[in-house]
């Protein structure tokens, strides 16, 4: 795994870019600026107040580090955009003013406005919170019609997966996607699995609590019409479903579950049918089985936004970016 992340480090080195963190407020996201500036993975603008951040680190050093303070900066020409693209939902100008004070939007609208090439936020703020004003503002890129995430697990039993390495998708942002949704997740997550995560043949799965038809349930009929359309949209991919876990992963279950898949015991991309499933499946693979979490990695925005989690830790966010830089 370390080399999965040193090497995201290097290519981050060479692309330089430009992240926004919005919360200087908080003693991570101040440090980690500090750690990935020194180790050139991006140049980094962090919003706050400047005498408060140094109050609060004082210890870090700030060099080559932008500080910008949405609370006390010109934002005229931010509230004028925010207005300008919120005004047919019924945005006021008086509440595009007071919205862009606020960091979570200021950031964003840094990215819109081309002056940061991504930003990596949620270290104190919920996931939506974060997702919010990118979803408002950033919107989805050209031809894609569903912001989600991705993880990347690092599990430590390398007979399954990639060598042990799984992307996990969507695990923190649609709570209830429709098929088509969750065609759109599979297929951006494959994409993922090769961009970032090094896979070379993404095999993925949708998952349910059936496998090719074990179960009648209007809950599988979802997945089974969401691989149908994947397919359909990207006939390049191996995609198969709906599948069990066990039948993804294990070649002895697929075998008897699911003959001749070419997915089922080889899966390595996991397509999960909503976000109670994949935020629990997730989270029980990193606890139990000591997997390490890579994420969550925001996939679908026209330019790239990052959520952290807020038990995230310093080494989380500099990764986090590294990530970000590459998508960008
Ligand atoms: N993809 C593309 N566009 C979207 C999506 C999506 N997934 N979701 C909403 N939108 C659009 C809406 O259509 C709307 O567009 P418009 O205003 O321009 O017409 C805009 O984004 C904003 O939508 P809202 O209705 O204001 O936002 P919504 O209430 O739908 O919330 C959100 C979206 C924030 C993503 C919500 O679904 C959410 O909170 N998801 C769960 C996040 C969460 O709590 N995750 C778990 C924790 S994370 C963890 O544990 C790692």
């Amino acid at each position: 795994m370390l080399n999965l992340l040193e090497s995201i480090k290097k290519q981050a080195q060479q692309a330089g870019k430009h992240i926004v963190f919005p919360e200087g407020d908080d003693a991570r996201v101040v440090k980690a600026a500090e750690i990935v500036t020194k180790e050139n993975i991006a140049k980094i603008t962090l919003l706050g107040d400047e005498s408060a951040i140094k109050k609060l680190c004082p210890d870090v050093d700030l060099t080559g580090i932008e500080i910008i303070n949405p609370k006390t900066v010109d934002i005229a020409s931010y509230a004028h955009t925010l207005y300008e693209l919120r005004k047919a939902k019924g945005m006021t100008p008086e509440e595009a003013e007071k919205l862009c004070r606020d960091e979570m939007y200021f950031g964003v609208l840094t990215v819109y406005l081309g002056k940061a090439d991504g930003m990596v936020g949620g270290a104190k703020h919920f996931t939506g919170d974060m997702l919010r004003p990118g979803l408002q503002i950033i919107k989805t890129a050209p031809g894609i019609n569903t912001v989600s995430s991705f993880f990347v697990m690092v599990t430590p039993n390398e007979k399954y997966g990639e060598n042990g390495v799984f992307i996990f998708a969507d695990c923190a942002v649609n709570p209830n996607p429709t098929a088509p949704q969750l065609a759109d997740i599979a297929i951006a997550s494959a994409k993922n699995a090769q961009k970032i995560a090094g896979i070379k043949e993404p095999k993925i799965a949708l998952l349910s609590f059936s496998t090719k038809g074990s179960a009648q349930h209007e809950l599988v009929d979802k997945v089974t019409e969401a691989t149908k359309i994947a397919k359909e949209l990207a006939p390049e991919l191996n995609i198969d479903g709906e599948l069990q876990l066990d039948a993804a992963i294990e070649p002895n279950v697929a075998n008897s579950k699911a003959p001749g898949s070419q997915v089922a015991g080889k899966a390595n991309v996991l397509i999960f049918p909503d976000l109670q499933a994949g935020n629990i499946g997730y989270k029980l693979v990193q606890r139990l089985a000591g997997a390490q979490a890579i994420g969550p990695i925001c996939q679908g925005f026209n330019k790239p936004l990052n959520d952290l989690s807020r038990g995230c830790s310093v080494e989380d966010v500099v990764n986090v970016t590294a990530i970000t830089v590459l998508q960008a």
